[in-house]
């Protein structure tokens, strides 16, 4: 399926159904006043909103039976055509969490209830988004060469992501990055549907072209991981990244090839994956300061500045609250350090 940016806009613009989504949205008002939906097997109810995007809304929601914590999405912003298309497809997103448990798990979903939704695994740590201006070197190509390893498994099954920007890179209790929406725009395209894409971390060729290919993912976590490691998207898109010379010669070296405008010249998922996996022995070898130890230096930071301040005069209650919440981290510190070697 191919099809050229503008008309896919336009098309966008002035799709079909927009009227539905209205009648939609007022339906799920009163439903959401009930808060609780209905599957097949279970109920759920609606805790509180976690976040919105192109399809509808995202809640944290509780199984009635279980108590357990899911998340749930409401499919409030999407034309009956695109409902449609994904019913029939919907075998490609649950076989996704069969190859693969780096993926967001679908747990349940009601296509006939309005609005309709479908259930996930919640992820209590939220999306990558949040961390990527304090992730270290390390976890940064840690997290990013386990989306890799995700996403070429997926990739050798011909299931394609083509939306991988922060937001869908969900980060589970155990701090696993999962992939969410995965499939979601790829099975659109495939029927012929349109759905808008995110400019920020789209590949170029998919402005002129929209073609299903690997290298339209891989291109976009190039740009995720030169984010987490500090530069913007933009920047990176220009060759930015060749000269950050404070990042290794390799990682560099790699992501530039995951930028290449020739999408031909840009290497599979699996190689990706690969490489940050050596990246990261390497950056192992260096010694670099662990979490624990850069969390110490926090600490002592902050704890002085409230001594300062100490001196200065009167603290304020804001002082106090910042003072009692140092001590509770410097006493979790304690807890996870206690037992260990010191050297
Ligand atoms: N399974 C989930 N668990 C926890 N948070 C989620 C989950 N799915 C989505 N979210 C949160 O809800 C927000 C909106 O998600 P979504 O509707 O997919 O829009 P987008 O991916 O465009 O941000 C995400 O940015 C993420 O923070
Ligand atoms: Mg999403």
């Amino acid at each position: 399926m191919i099809e050229s940016a503008t008309t896919l806009h336009e098309r966008t613009k002035h799709a079909p159904g927009e009227e539905d989504i209205e009648e939609i949205h007022l339906e799920l008002i009163t439903n959401v006043k009930r808060a609780i939906l209905t599957t097949e097997s279970q109920q759920y109810e609606l805790v509180s909103k976690v976040g919105e995007g192109s399809f509808g809304e995202v809640w944290l929601a509780r199984e009635v039976s279980s108590k357990k914590s899911v998340a749930v999405k409401l499919l409030t912003l999407v034309s009956r055509e695109f409902l449609n298309t994904l019913r029939s497809e919907w075998q490609i997103l649950t076989t996704c969490q069969k190859l693969t448990d780096g993926v967001v798990r679908i747990l349940d979903s009601n296509f006939e209830s309005t609005p309709q939704f479908y259930v996930m695994e919640y992820c209590s740590r939220g999306s990558l988004a949040k961390y990527l201006d304090r992730l270290t070197l390390k976890q940064a190509v840690k997290i990013i060469s386990e989306v890799a390893k995700t996403l070429s498994i997926l990739h050798d099954h011909d299931i394609y992501h083509l939306d991988l920007k922060p937001n869908n890179i969900l980060i589970s209790k155990s701090g696993k990055p999962k992939l969410a929406d995965f499939g979601l725009l790829s099975i659109c395209l495939k029927r012929g549907l349109t759905l808008t894409l995110t400019p920020r971390y789209a590949a170029p060729e998919l402005f002129k072209e929209i073609r299903i290919s690997y290298a339209a993912d891989v291109y976009s976590l190039g740009l995720i991981l030169a984010e987490s490691l500090g530069i913007p998207p933009g920047k990176a898109r220009e060759g930015y990244v060749a000269k950050a010379k404070h990042l290794p010669y390799r990682l560099r070296s790699l992501i530039q090839r995951m930028l290449d405008s020739n999408p031909e010249k840009i290497p599979r998922a699996d190689e990706v994956a690969d490489e940050l996996k050596n990246i990261l022995y390497e950056i192992k070898e260096k010694k670099s300061p662990d979490d624990l130890s850069i969390l110490l230096l926090t600490l002592e930071e902050e704890y002085r500045n409230i001594i300062k301040k100490l001196n200065k005069g009167p603290l304020t209650m804001a002082d106090l609250k910042r003072a009692k919440m140092i001590y509770l981290k410097a006493k979790s510190l304690l807890d996870k350090v206690s037992g260990r070697k010191v050297l």
